[in-house]
């Protein structure tokens, strides 16, 4: 059977989710400019592969933060994933352990720390740090003794941007309990004076790595590194937070030359990248752009609302497997083996053409 787009998975996901649901899932902030304009940024950069090179075997494992990983595509926190599938995150758990694929479970999961690990997944914790920091500690805490293996701090929330059509609509249609499943008290305000004292808190305390998700400025990936984040995530929430947010395809090789990431000298920081990444050729443009690893949102709930388990391991497989074909093509035999050369970056920008409808996979 062909492999269906992902697309169409988003096709196939509406019909099994309430109306409310599925435009939570798919919104952007505002008008949902930058929503809109993530999948076709990473089109606008063109490769140059090498030839004459054995690519007999095409290695894309690899390890992050000490995380060994069969492929450096992940998943991103995502909230109510039981919305999407009864079996929620731990669904979506158990696909990311079959695949080898790194799990980042957001802080409102509907599923128990326990009840994730439990699946033998390597797990790390997203987490909105709340005004009472003493909140913060316990979740991490049990996390952390739960086997989270990093703590990535979500930096662009300090409140939740307004969407035009609203978010009250899916409370009204979702059960309390898929939401906030780890916490034992009532939610407390987002803290909107998160500091460069809070990563190094968080890199002293727990002792497991943390990461900074939310990053599109080169010297705010500087003052995350500088403070103690072993790894910046640039990303803009998939388009959820500020409207007209910049794509990350225009600053991720910016951000990974100020701080480290792929193909940079010496040792440096991690650099990840999500936002409209849909096919392996997006995230061959982000490695040569500098991301040691880059993360799907929505494909992830459309194939757990479409197909649970299964739909889940599909759409990491379907991504998996076009990267592998990409790097063969682009004479590179292994996603750690691709150098900063794959690129022309001079003739084309992020502004080029949009992809013809449906050529994500
Ligand atoms: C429905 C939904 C819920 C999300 N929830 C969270 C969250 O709880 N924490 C977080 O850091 N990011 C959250 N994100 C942002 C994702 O982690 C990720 O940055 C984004 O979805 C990537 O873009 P993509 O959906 O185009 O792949 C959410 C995104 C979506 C679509």
């Amino acid at each position: 059977m062909p492999l269906p787009r992902l697309r169409e998975l988003e096709e196939r996901a509406r019909p099994r989710l309430p109306e409310e649901v599925h435009r939570y899932f798919a919104q952007g902030a505002g008008a949902g400019l930058s929503a809109a304009e993530a999948e076709g940024s990473w089109s606008g950069h063109r490769l140059v592969p090498r030839v004459l090179r054995d690519v007999t075997h095409v290695d894309l494992s690899t390890s992050l933060l000490g995380t060994d990983v069969s492929t450096p595509v992940g998943i991103a926190p995502t909230t109510l994933q039981r919305a999407a599938h009864p079996d929620g995150e731990v669904a979506t758990a158990r696909a990311a352990a079959a695949e080898g694929a790194l799990l980042v479970l957001s802080s409102n999961a509907g599923s128990t720390f326990e009840d994730v690990a439990a699946t033998g997944v390597d797990w790390w914790l997203q987490l909105y740090v709340t005004s009472d920091r003493t909140r913060t500690t316990d979740v991490v805490q049990r996390a952390v003794d739960a086997g989270a293996r990093a703590v990535v701090l979500t930096a662009d929330t300090p409140v939740v941007a307004r969407k035009e059509q609203g978010e009250r609509s899916v409370w009204e249609v979702t059960d309390p309990s898929w939401v906030r499943r780890n916490f034992t008290e009532d939610g407390a305000e987002k803290a909107r004076d998160l500091g460069p004292q809070d990563v190094a808190w968080l890199a002293g305390r727990f002792g497991v790595p943390v990461v900074v998700k939310g990053v599109l400025h080169p010297a705010d990936a500087r003052r995350a590194v500088d403070a103690g984040a072993r790894a910046v995530w640039v990303s803009n929430h998939g388009g959820r937070q500020l409207d007209r947010a910049v794509a990350v395809a225009e600053v991720l090789a910016e951000i990974a030359a100020e701080v480290g990431g792929a193909g940079s000298e010496g040792e440096g920081a991690e650099v990840y990248a999500d936002g409209g990444i849909r096919s392996g050729l997006d995230a061959l443009v982000a490695r040569g752009l500098g991301a040691d690893a880059v993360f799907l949102g929505r494909p992830v709930l459309w194939g757990l609302a479409a197909d649970g388990y299964d739909g889940v391991r599909h759409v990491l497989g379907a991504v998996t497997e076009d990267l592998r074909e990409g790097l063969t093509l682009a004479g590179a035999a292994g996603w750690t083996a691709v150098t900063g050369d794959l690129l022309r970056t001079t003739t084309t920008t992020a502004a080029g053409p949009a992809p013809p409808a449906g050529t994500t996979l």
